[in-house]
């Protein structure tokens, strides 16, 4: 079965929106701000260790924060993390191992992390697969692979981390989504995508992984409204990292075209990881707590298919799968 939320007018009217944003952006370089001072702020970062992930961590660090570094491979983590201290000259970086796909190596660095750290300034949910498998993968645990490592495993680390972030003065949690997430075929009674097909590029597991996210973001800052956290999901663009080569490294022609505009209009990381920067340190933002941005602005245009329901609806199974009501 596949159903789109989106018509194919609508899709290519978005296609299009996507494309020519992208190469605005690519023309006109980062959007301006005034970033919050995060001088011995904790903020914590999922897949630190590569692309957009590593780079926010750099960033974080330069600016004197106190960086927590989650990977699932400790000996990436070690380089990634000895490569950001030598170029930040910060020391105030730490390492946590986590595999978002497995909820007790989940439960286990959340422990960690909140027993060290009373309080959480900026937690940046940023690690994610992409794999170009026209089969579903399931994880040990029953759930879709993309589902449980892109979102399930995020829900579970944020709401672990919640008191310790609620003690911030002002928190901020910042879920990484994507524009992919229009191509989404989701459906609230088949998150692990018995009866879904693959969709095109086989992209459909990831995009609903997206699409979770972005439904997480709203709900959580519906939850957390009036509070001093806000919360903020983003598409980085289409970037030159390991998770967009990788997926289309294979020689079809569908592949090719998408590494030719990937090489014509792609990101930098740097480029890439300022869209997380802007979400994570912007002042004056926390009346969009809860939307999601795209180079600096707010998408309104994928506003429609994020609906108040389905968001309560996933985070309520998201409860049940997780075990933590
Ligand atoms: N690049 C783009 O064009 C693009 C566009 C839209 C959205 N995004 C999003 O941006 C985020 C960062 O991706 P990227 O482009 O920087 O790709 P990347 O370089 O491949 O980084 C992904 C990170 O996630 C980690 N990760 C993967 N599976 C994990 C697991 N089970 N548990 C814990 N960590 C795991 C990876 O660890 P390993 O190194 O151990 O694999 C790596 O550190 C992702 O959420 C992605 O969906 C990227």
């Amino acid at each position: 079965m596949f159903n789109l939320h989106v018509s194919i007018f609508q899709f290519l009217v978005l296609f299009c929106q996507v494309g020519l944003q992208q190469i605005v952006r690519k023309i006109r370089g980062p959007p301006a701000r005034t970033e919050e001072d995060v001088r011995d702020k904790v903020v914590v970062i999922t897949g630190a260790n590569s692309g957009l992930g590593k780079c926010t961590a750099l960033e974080m660090s330069k600016r004197g924060a106190v960086v927590v570094m989650t990977c699932r491979n400790l000996t990436k983590g070690i380089e990634a993390r000895n490569e950001i201290r030598k170029i930040s000259g910060s020391h105030k970086i730490e390492l946590v191992e986590m595999d978002l796909s497995d909820m007790h190596s989940v439960r286990k660095c959340a422990s960690q992390i909140s027993s060290k750290y009373r309080i959480i300034d900026i937690l940046i949910n940023n690690a994610g697969i992409a794999i170009h498998s026209p089969t579903r993968q399931l994880t040990p645990e029953g759930n879709e692979l993309h589902f449980a490592t892109n979102y399930l495993g995020h829900f579970m680390f944020t709401n672990l981390l919640l008191d310790n972030i609620k003690k911030s003065k002002a928190g901020r949690i910042v879920n990484v989504s994507s524009s992919a997430l229009v191509l989404a075929n989701f459906s609230i009674n088949d998150l692990s995508m018995d009866h879904r097909g693959m969709g095109i590029g086989n992209l459909a597991p990831y995009s609903n992984s997206k699409f979770a996210n972005a439904l997480f973001t709203k709900e959580l800052g519906e939850r957390l409204a009036g509070s001093n956290v806000t919360t903020f999901t983003l598409c980085p663009g289409l970037v030159n990292t390991y998770l967009s080569q990788a997926y289309y490294s294979d020689d079809g022609l569908q592949n090719r075209l998408v590494q030719g505009v990937l090489s014509l209009v792609g990101l930098s990381v740097e480029d890439g990881a300022d869209g997380i920067l802007y979400c994570a340190l912007a002042k004056g933002i926390s009346h969009t707590s809860g939307q999601m941005y795209r180079f600096g602005r707010v998408l309104t245009s994928v506003s429609f298919i994020l609906t108040d329901s389905l968001a309560k609806e996933l985070w309520k199974e998201s409860e049940k799968l997780v075990r933590i009501k």
